[in-house]
């Protein structure tokens, strides 16, 4: 049986589209110039609450046959920031649990929509670990990030808007933490338009796709190291990855400093703020990763935009020293 249809994505385009944004597809002289193709950008930082991931989480809960008496899920912070927000809208209280050093700025937004948040753990599979005790004990419903049929559709709705408005998009490229936004991106598009090209990016510092592809199953990692917090899953998910050896063309791997750049270019010369997970797909296409020929029409997806300031200014300091 197939996992999603195209219609649970068309579905979940009408279920949620009263509380998202429609962002903007912008294209990019300077970053055309740079990368050599012909560049657009898909602004999910300018999603609400700064990120794509209330697409998948609003689906989930929307589709819920009956309202739980409380959600908890994992998150670095994107998908928590989400569940708090669609928790708010369908009035049931969100529990979020992020591994210690979550940045700031989203904890501080899941408090403000009224989430209860958790710190707990290293990476997101020991808050995962936590989270799933805190829905046996106290009968919470837990909504993963990724690896749900209803998050994935929801994530392709992403996919959608990019072929609306731009049908003759050669290639998209997103980031993959656990998969969920690549794999809904890459159902949608490849059902809608078989020959577009899919790729993904992960941290080097944590190829959890990459090296599941290679063994042909989903493998754990020992340990991930990148400052990408989006992007920090030791694991990818078994429905995510299913779908990304079927759709997805590559997998592809920048540095933290590849995604620095990035950052530090899309702020500097297109005046947009992306965090880490959010300019890993800018990073691939500025430094020759993706394999296509020149003049392509690729849509970089910045997922994301929720990036602690004094982090922000660090890369900054850390960008300008090298120009010196
Ligand atoms: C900004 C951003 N981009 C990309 C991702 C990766 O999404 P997924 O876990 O669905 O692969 C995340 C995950 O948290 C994120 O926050």
């Amino acid at each position: 049986m197939t996992l999603i249809e195209l219609s649970d994505v068309q579905e979940a385009k009408k279920r949620i589209e009263k509380f998202v944004h429609k962002t903007p597809l912008l294209h990019s002289q300077t970053l055309s110039k740079f990368s050599g193709f012909d560049l657009y950008l898909k602004l999910e930082n300018f999603q609400r609450t700064g990120s794509f991931k209330p697409r998948g989480a609003l689906n989930n809960i929307m589709s819920l046959p009956e309202k739980p008496k409380g959600i908890v899920t994992a998150s670095a912070g994107n998908h928590g920031q989400a569940l708090a927000y669609a928790g708010k809208i369908e009035h049931i209280p969100a529990t979020i649990v992020v591994p210690d050093g979550a940045a700031r700025s989203k904890i501080d937004a899941m408090r403000d929509m009224g989430a209860t948040v958790i710190e707990h753990g290293k990476v997101w599979d020991d808050a995962y670990q936590k989270c799933l005790e805190l829905a046996e004990d106290l009968g919470l419903l837990i909504i993963h990030p990724f690896n749900d049929p209803k998050t994935i559709a929801g994530q392709g709705t992403v996919a959608l808007e990019i072929l609306e408005k731009q049908p003759n998009t050669d290639a998209i490229i997103a980031g993959i933490g656990g998969g969920g936004l690549l794999s809904g991106i890459a159902f949608t598009a490849k059902t809608l338009k078989p020959n577009i090209k899919i790729f993904g990016v992960e941290a080097a510092g944590g190829p959890s796709m990459l090296k599941s592809l290679e063994a042909g199953h989903p493998i754990e990692l020992k340990h991930v190291n990148t400052l990408a917090d989006g992007l920090a899953s030791r694991t990818v998910g078994s429905h995510t990855f299913e779908i990304t050896k079927e759709f997805v063309d590559d997998v592809v791997m920048v540095s933290d400093q590849e995604m620095i750049a990035a950052i530090w270019l899309l702020l500097e010369r297109c005046k947009i703020l992306a965090e880490m997970a959010g300019a890993s797909s800018v990073a691939s296409a500025l430094n020759k990763k993706i394999p296509l020929e020149a003049g392509s029409k690729v849509v970089c997806v910045v997922s994301g935009g929720n990036i602690d300031l004094s982090q922000l200014s660090e890369f900054i300091q850390h960008q300008q020293n090298k120009h010196k």
